[in-house]
């Protein structure tokens, strides 16, 4: 079973990279996992963190030895983490130094729809943007992403994705694991020609692709023998990652939206394009010396090295957050999620995406059920589908209640071929247009996005 992460993506018109020969294989665990740095702010103004952000051609070793052309916030592949404070609001200024338009989305943030990063909303070379975001919901793991019109899936595969993570007050009394202790981890593929590009060529999914941990090749992170709070980002525009983590328990504290209202004890994680899974693992169960794996179906991703004793005053406590009330939803919506092989679209409801159109008219503060299908049984194509703007709950999959693991918050579903899945949400905070699409990202650059209006 070493073919799961791959699925069909029928027919698309690739761009270059069509007979370049791949890079040889890197032994995994020889290369070290960086931490994205935390970016600072440039100012404080009035209560605003001021953060700036530059969109750059630059380049990066992803394999020791061959230099690859990216691209990156602030000249990094894996962007600076910005680190938001719940009630501190933040305000990320954009300069533009690419040669071609760009716009930033904040995934899972709850923001005013001018600052969400509408496909619409570009900014051009040698432009800039400042993008406002209120950091008024819960603390989360966030990531900020390019959202360019009909080339999202290409620019973040080079590189334009970052993390941002929002701490909350009403989390510090429980004590997690925080600061060093505390790391984002961002999966993702590439596709690495033996002269160092990347290679972006949806046709060619069946390919070798290297996994990617924080931008580097399966690499090793050295850790101490105590509690570690670890956030896993699914970055890639087509893979899903399942994950298990032998030898040592991974116990779940938070979906896309914020910490669940319990630990969930998970033997293994599955995580499609954009989800985020935030585990606590507890390496004082391993003598010092001892190396543990977290492997994908695919083969390994990344090794943790128990190298030290360390002191450990942090705790992982039964019960971590309630979640906020349902609220009574007033409309049923249907989304159906499909491919076309007649025009080799994919569709939202029969349509591709056309930004001037409307398809959902929400009043504002009203809570609906959407129900999601999943009609590709024939190609056997898994979706999933992102709703900006909100953070949802999973009311089912075919009529059964979700796995305590996905009963949190969350803004992005995975819908397997030929299921259903309710999810609710209440549509409060901000009016205006917002996009909602399949998270493979490579589907919704050619259709599979639509939009919806708070009014
Ligand atoms: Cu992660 Cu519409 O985005
Ligand atoms: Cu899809």
């Amino acid at each position: 079973g070493r073919t799961t992460a791959g699925q069909a993506a029928p027919h698309h018109h690739g761009a270059g990279g069509g007979g370049a020969g791949l890079a040889a294989a890197v032994d995994p665990f020889t290369v070290a996992m960086p931490v994205p740095p935390v970016l600072r702010p440039t100012a404080v103004v009035g209560g605003t963190e001021v953060y700036d952000v530059a969109v750059r051609h630059t380049t990066t070793e992803i394999l020791p030895g061959l230099t690859t052309p990216v691209l990156g916030y602030n000249g990094r592949f894996v962007g600076p983490t910005i680190r938001a404070r719940r009630g501190r609001p933040a305000l990320v200024r954009v300069r533009n130094e690419m040669h071609y338009a760009t716009n930033v989305h904040l995934h899972g943030g709850v923001v005013p729809a001018s600052s969400d990063g509408h496909p619409s909303d570009a900014i051009a070379p040698g432009g800039w943007r400042a993008y406002h975001y209120p950091n008024r919901q819960r603390g989360a793991t966030l990531w900020y992403h390019d959202h360019s019109h009909h080339m999202e899936a290409e620019r973040v595969y080079r590189g334009l994705h970052g993390f941002y993570l929002v701490d909350d007050d009403a989390e510090r009394d429980l004590r997690l694991p925080s600061g060093r202790y505390d790391i984002p981890i961002m999966l993702r593929d590439a596709l690495v020609a033996d002269d160092g590009t990347l290679v972006f060529d949806p046709a060619r999914w069946a390919d070798r692709r290297t996994i990617l941990v924080n931008g580097k090749p399966q690499p090793v992170l050295r850790v101490a023998a105590r509690r570690y709070r670890l956030r896993l980002l699914n970055a890639s525009a087509h893979r899903i990652f399942r994950l298990a983590l032998p030898g040592a328990d991974m116990v779940q504290i938070a979906t896309d939206g914020g910490l669940l209202p319990a630990p969930v004890p998970r033997t293994e994680l599955s995580l499609t394009p954009a989800e985020r899974v935030e585990i606590v693992v507890d390496f004082r169960q391993q003598p010092v010396g001892t190396r543990l794996v977290l492997e994908d179906t695919s083969g390994p991703v990344l090794a943790f090295d128990v190298a030290a004793e360390a002191d450990d005053d942090s705790r992982l406590p039964d019960q971590l957050r309630a979640l906020p009330p349902l609220g009574t939803p007033t409309t049923v919506r249907d989304v159906a999620l499909s491919f076309n092989p007649g025009s080799t679209t994919f569709t939202i409801n029969g349509q591709v995406f056309d930004a001037s159109r409307v398809d959902a008219r929400i009043p504002l503060g009203s809570t609906e059920i959407w129900r999601v299908t999943n009609t590709d049984t024939a190609f056997g194509i898994t979706h999933n589908l992102h709703l900006h703007l909100v953070q949802f709950r999973v009311l089912d999959r075919d009529g059964v209640p979700p796995g305590p693991g996905e009963a949190g918050l969350k803004d992005t579903v995975a819908v397997p071929p030929g299921s259903t899945v309710r999810v609710q949400a209440t549509f409060s905070g901000f009016t205006g247009r917002y996009v909602y699409h399949c998270h493979f990202l490579e589907h919704a650059q050619i259709g599979m996005m639509a939009q919806f209006e708070v009014v």
